[in-house]
């Protein structure tokens, strides 16, 4: 069994997928083009119907106080800055926080207000009550405190604000059949390693993965709702289903979908490339047996 994961192993990983994945595309981004990638983003998120457009109120956002916890490289932030929001966002990472803050100096006075900084989500540099919506995609899985760091967005929401947060679903294709039933089982990395899952996910880099990413975890819907217990109004809905992660067969299927159905180039933004568009046949699994939930939950008023 190897040793419990550290703060430092999961800064060390997701600095070394942001030299990997976004250290090119940030070089050299410029105003204008990280306005039409943001344009992008939001046309790339509506077709996937993620809860960046679905469950985050973009219309309202104008004035609002949004806490993004782990804002990676910065795309949903720029987005909702974009759209008004007066942003905060923390990241554990530094070079990540940095990425973020470059985006918004190059927003200049649309994100004015908006400021990125190192912080951990477990432990935020901020006062009860401080923002409207705390919004978190793909991150509170990946800390060492999960319930911990729902407490914290649960104490720097207002009364009546908005968590929107997206965690990994166990109940889920990508979990049973892409990672227990080849990871877990047939290499024998369940009764190896307790962080087998971590090893199992994540890295996306355009370099061959030197640090491994040190945790992940996947709830089940009762997980969900013990998480968010303190909240009220918590609904979920799942989302996220890709053929192309299927091992091996994947890749074959990935050429074809791109011929297929194209690829977007909002997936730019946030995954350092453009994204292979998903089949409807995808979307609609997503509902069914996506690897995301899409939480959504307010602090009661
Ligand atoms: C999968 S990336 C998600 C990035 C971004 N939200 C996105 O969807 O593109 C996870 C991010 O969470 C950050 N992170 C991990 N643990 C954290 C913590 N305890 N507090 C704040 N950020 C954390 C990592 O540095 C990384 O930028």
């Amino acid at each position: 069994m190897s040793s419990p994961a550290t703060k430092s192993d999961i800064q060390a990983f997701w600095k070394a997928l942001y030299d990997s994945l976004y250290e090119d595309v940030d070089r050299g981004l410029t105003r204008d083009a990280l306005l039409s990638a943001i344009d992008d983003l939001e046309d790339m998120f509506r077709l996937r119907r993620h809860m960046a457009v679905v469950e985050m109120p973009l219309a309202e956002l104008k004035g609002k106080r949004v806490l993004e916890i782990g804002p990676g490289a910065g795309g949903h932030s720029a987005l909702f800055a974009r759209h008004g929001a007066i942003m905060t966002s923390v990241d554990l990472t530094a070079a990540r926080a940095r990425a973020t803050n470059a985006k918004f100096r190059l927003l200049g006075a649309l994100a004015e207000g908006c400021q990125a900084l190192q912080g951990d989500a477990e432990a935020l540099p901020f006062p009860d009550g401080a923002f409207d919506i705390v919004y978190s995609n793909g991150v509170l899985h990946h800390t060492l405190d999960t319930e911990k760091a729902i407490s914290e967005v649960y104490r720097v929401l207002k009364p009546g604000g908005k968590a929107v947060i997206l965690l990994y679903c166990k109940s889920s294709w990508h979990y049973w059949i892409n990672m227990v039933l080849p990871v877990g089982l047939l290499q024998g990395q369940l009764f190896r390693d307790r962080d087998w899952l971590g090893k199992a996910t994540e890295w996306g880099g355009k370099n061959r993965q030197s640090v491994a990413n040190p945790i992940t975890r996947c709830y089940t819907r009762s997980g969900i709702e013990a998480l968010f217990g303190r909240f009220q109004g918590v609904a979920m809905r799942k989302g996220e289903f890709y053929w192309y992660l299927v091992p091996k067969l994947g890749r074959l299927y990935r050429k074809y979908q791109i011929k297929k159905y194209g690829t977007h180039p909002g997936g730019v933004l946030v995954y350092g490339e453009p994204w292979p568009i998903q089949s409807p046949m995808e979307l609609k699994l997503g509902e069914l047996m996506g690897f995301a939930w899409y939480v959504s939950a307010t602090k009661p008023a």
